[in-house]
């Protein structure tokens, strides 16, 4: 039988098109700059993100400390969502390695910043404040339903950012998630960021890497950071082929997924004991309510037990996360696996 992954859209595992193309990769040492798949894919990425440069990393987690390094100096300070990945599961990078001290202000349940706070947590020129440099945003919100940010509002930001001198970066992790559910080009979705990071590695099913795009400047300071960090990879090309797979294949297809985690999540809502979210894109959240006749954990312990994995226990939620590997039996035969249980 089947095991039906749903922890996470980075379980995915590379198509047979990715598999092939690495195979054939023309490769070179990327450190030199001599790597043609590599600098492919990085053209290609920044071409698609109407951004100048780009340049490939191992993961989102990388791409947004390489970031934080190049936007910010020993001292400085970002103002970030409170349930942000970078603030919540990123090891406290930016500090740990950066020196550089973040200043959570509250998501909204949809992911966004309010305009107010972000303007209420920028520094004053004061010996006794570190400075305010930098904005993050996060477009899907993980923890925030998975919910889309709109250019609008994204552009809103980054005008309050830039009138009072500082940069905006973007966790852009999952931004053609966010492209498909709001039927536009991600490069509207990034136009006003000074730097956006995405992943290869989630629903666009490539085996690894990040790309973090920018101008050109600022993407020549980045392969510095990289370098520092570890990040200069030798012949990547055999990982970037994949990549420029996952650009020209896997981007398109993503509105499949938010389909089917709307489907999941009706199916589930209909369950006596759980109360489940609409998902906007492909990550689903939801919960147990009184009735349930099952506590978390049994209900994570009965369902793997039957070959489908998810996850529970985030801030007393289940997530769920559907992705290129999920197909309509799937969701069905966890819909009907969740209600024989409850
Ligand atoms: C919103 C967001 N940003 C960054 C990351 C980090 O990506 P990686 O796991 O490749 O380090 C993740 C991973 O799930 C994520 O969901």
């Amino acid at each position: 039988m089947k095991t039906i992954d749903l922890r996470s859209d980075t379980v995915t595992l590379p198509t047979p098109a990715m598999r092939e193309a690495m195979y054939r990769a023309e490769v070179g040492d990327d450190v030199y700059g001599e790597d043609p798949t590599v600098n492919q894919l990085e053209q290609m990425a920044a071409e698609r993100l109407g951004k100048e440069a780009a340049v490939f990393v191992v993961s989102g987690t990388m791409g947004n400390l390489v970031a934080l390094l190049t936007h910010c100096g020993r001292g400085d300070e970002v103002i970030l969502g409170d349930r942000s990945h970078t603030l919540r599961f990123e090891q406290g990078g930016m500090a740990a390695l950066g020196g550089i001290t973040p200043w959570p202000i509250p998501n909204q349940p949809d992911g966004t910043l309010r305009l107010e706070d972000v303007a209420g947590a920028i520094r004053t020129d004061n010996a006794h404040f570190p400075r305010t440099r930098l904005v993050c945003l996060e477009n899907t919100h993980n923890l925030c339903n998975g919910t889309p940010l709109t250019a609008e509002y994204t552009a809103r930001v980054a005008r309050l950012a830039h009138g009072r001198g500082l940069r905006v970066h973007l966790d852009g992790a999952r931004i053609f998630n966010a492209a498909a559910a709001l039927g536009t080009d991600a490069r509207e979705l990034v136009r006003e960021v000074d730097s956006v990071m995405f992943c290869l590695s989630k629903g666009l099913c490539a085996p690894v890497g990040s790309l973090l795009c920018g101008d050109a400047d600022f993407i020549a300071e980045a392969r510095r950071a990289r370098k520092v960090v570890g990040g200069g990879m030798r012949q990547a090309g055999i990982l970037a082929a994949a990549g420029l797979v996952a650009l020209e294949q896997m981007t398109e297809r993503l509105a499949e997924d938010h389909a089917r985690a709307k489907r999941l999540a009706e199916g589930l809502a209909r369950i006596p004991g759980i109360a489940a979210t609409q998902p906007q894109t492909n990550i689903l959240y939801f919960q147990l309510t009184e009735e349930a006749t099952k506590t978390q954990d049994e209900v994570v312990k009965g369902l793997a037990e039957r070959g489908i994995l998810l996850l529970g226990r985030l801030e007393g939620r289940f997530r769920a996360v559907i992705h290129y590997w999920i197909d309509d039996e799937d969701v069905e035969r966890t819909i009907e696996t969740m209600q024989a249980l409850l």
